[in-house]
């Protein structure tokens, strides 16, 4: 494996902030109707949810209402993380085609929710759609001073459905007991207090607050309601093992867990944690969490604070955030920054770990497509595929790994591979990764310490058996890269290519040969006509 490669994950939004040395934003960005230049844009992806422009984070609330699927998402007019949080709001019949209907929640002045709609969940309760979220609200100059100073600048808030007959739930107002909640429970000294995650037992409902100390790390604290106004704080749900980045008292934000996701699969209980894209397993008692396996969803550094729902289904959906992974910068200059990832499904495997793996939804996309069989492919040597290109794609491959260290799929790639991607597995390592080194000459793209942002290797346990066959599944979207490997580990990337003709498909190998069982290429069609640019008067926040 190559140098300056970094493990998955890892990292809360405070440290990612911090290390990529944002700067706060200054002005609202909004791309015209149809002819915003972002419809143009080639990383703009094609398919995956995203506002029409401007900042996309968390999602937020997804929730299955009388034939649709809403999922909201934190959404910023100014292109910064430190940006005032809105609520989303984006519905869909399927799960692929998306459809952006403005702003669900946003800041009330004076209110406690008066410097963001922070993230939270979606329930429906008595036959009302309604969302509990975190309201921000600082009365010093900013957050930071706020914490420094020990005041925890977090309020839990509840939003209602005005007219719970519309399927497309427009319209939300908040109760009049907000903050439902004011102030995290007495003899915590949090470092953070926020991200509810709701569930109900009997005629009980309780909810989990992401919340954390300095000495003792992330946990989640437990509450219960009848009604979803008033609250009673029970006990942590789950603390996190004992972990040595905690105790930093400099690094205050090591010790929270954010986005909490609780929930029952397959009923057992699972807990996600945004950190690192983690899910714990273990038992559940006297509405307590023991943790006793845990495992990585999603390999990736740009994926971030998972969030599930079970559809009418009974399928446990998944989404994270998808960020950038160039400079702030060059996210201004383009207009818009982070993707919501494709909906994935959770399933529990009889061995304990989760499996992951795209809803199979998704095929509906596919056309075109190409198919490769029995193909030995020899070590080292370029290798594209001929009359294939594209950057709005699915890969399905099976590859025998034969005598091979490394083998994989070449994607985003020049024809002098002077700008390509490469995702496979390493034998040694046991690992499937993303090599995004040689991925783009654009400088924005440069890999700094500690390689939170920037071209790199991405990498996780696969760990495959001698004889088993290695098989991906690869989404390319413009600048969105999505693989799943084996039905058990995904690794989700951003490539910028500079070169317009870093189309190219194909494979690579090291240190032997391996064979291609099979590979199928589809063209995937996109979810819009204008990369999801249409709509933007509906994200107008300056009124
Ligand atoms: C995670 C997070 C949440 C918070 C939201 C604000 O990315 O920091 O903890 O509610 O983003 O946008």
């Amino acid at each position: 494996m190559r140098e300056n490669s970094i493990r998955g994950g890892g990292l809360t939004r405070r440290e990612f902030v911090a290390a990529a040395s944002v700067t706060l934003a200054s002005g609202a960005l909004f791309a015209r109707e149809s002819t915003s230049p972002l419809a143009h844009d080639r990383h703009r992806p094609r398919f995956h949810l995203m506002p029409p422009s401007a900042w996309l984070n968390d999602p937020n609330g997804p929730l299955y209402w009388k034939g649709l699927y809403h999922l909201f998402y934190q959404y910023s007019p100014v292109i910064s993380n430190f940006g005032t949080k809105y609520w989303g709001h984006a519905v869909s019949k399927d799960l692929v085609h998306w459809r952006n209907l403005g702003i669900a929640l946003a800041p009330t002045p004076g209110g406690p929710d008066k410097n963001g709609c922070w993230s939270g969940s979606a329930v429906v309760a008595n036959g009302v759609p309604t969302i509990v979220y975190t309201g921000a609200t600082w009365s010093a100059e900013n957050e930071f001073t706020e914490r420094a100073k020990g005041i925890i600048p977090e309020r839990q808030i509840v939003a209602v459905a005005a007219d719970p007959s519309d399927p497309y739930l427009r319209k939300w107002v908040k109760v009049p007991e907000n903050p439902v909640l004011a102030a995290p429970p007495e003899g915590i000294k949090a470092v953070g207090w926020r991200d509810p995650s709701l569930w109900k037992e009997g005629d009980t409902w309780y909810m989990a607050i992401g919340s954390g100390e300095v000495g003792r790390g992330g946990m989640a604290l437990l509450y219960s309601s009848t009604d979803l106004r008033r609250w009673a704080y029970l006990h942590p749900l789950a603390v996190a093992k004992p972990d040595p980045s905690a105790q930093d008292a400099k690094r205050p934000w090591n010790a929270m867990w954010e986005c909490p996701e609780f929930f029952f699969l397959q009923g057992k209980p699972v807990l996600l944690i945004a950190r690192g894209n983690r899910y714990l397993t273990g038992t559940y008692g006297d509405h307590r969490f023991n943790q006793i396996g845990e495992g990585q969803i999603d390999y990736g550094a740009a994926a971030y604070a998972q969030k599930t729902v079970e559809d009418e289904k009974g399928r446990r959906i998944w989404w994270a955030w998808i960020r950038e992974k160039r400079s702030e910068q060059s996210q201004k200059a383009a207009g818009w920054a982070g993707v919501m990832s494709l909906p994935r499904l959770l399933t529990l495997h009889a061995d304990g770990s989760l499996r992951i793996e795209p809803v199979t939804e998704l095929k509906i996309l596919r056309r075109e497509p190409m198919e490769i069989r029995d193909m030995k492919v020899p070590p080292d040597g370029q290798l594209l595929l001929n009359n294939l290109e594209s950057d709005c794609a699915e890969i399905e491959v099976e590859i025998d790994l034969g005598s091979a260290r490394q083998a994989g799929v070449r994607v985003r790639s020049t024809s002098d591979g002077s700008e390509q991607t490469l995702i496979g597995y390493d034998r040694d390592s046991r690992e499937l990764f993303s090599d995004t080194i040689a991925s783009s000459k654009d400088p924005a793209t440069e890999g700094r310490p500690p390689f939170l942002l920037g071209r790199g290797v991405q990498k996780g346990d696969l760990r495959l058996e001698e004889s088993e066959a290695l098989k991906l599944r690869i989404y390319l979207d413009a600048s969105a890269l999505e693989t799943f490997a084996n039905g058990r580990a995904s690794l989700s990337d951003r490539v910028y290519p500079v070169s317009p003709a870093s189309l190219g498909i194909g494979l690579f190998v090291r240190g032997g040969t391996a064979r291609v069982r099979s590979m199928t290429v589809w063209q995937l069609s996109p979810i819009s006509d204008n990369r999801l640019t249409s709509g933007s008067k509906l994200f107008d926040t300056r009124g």
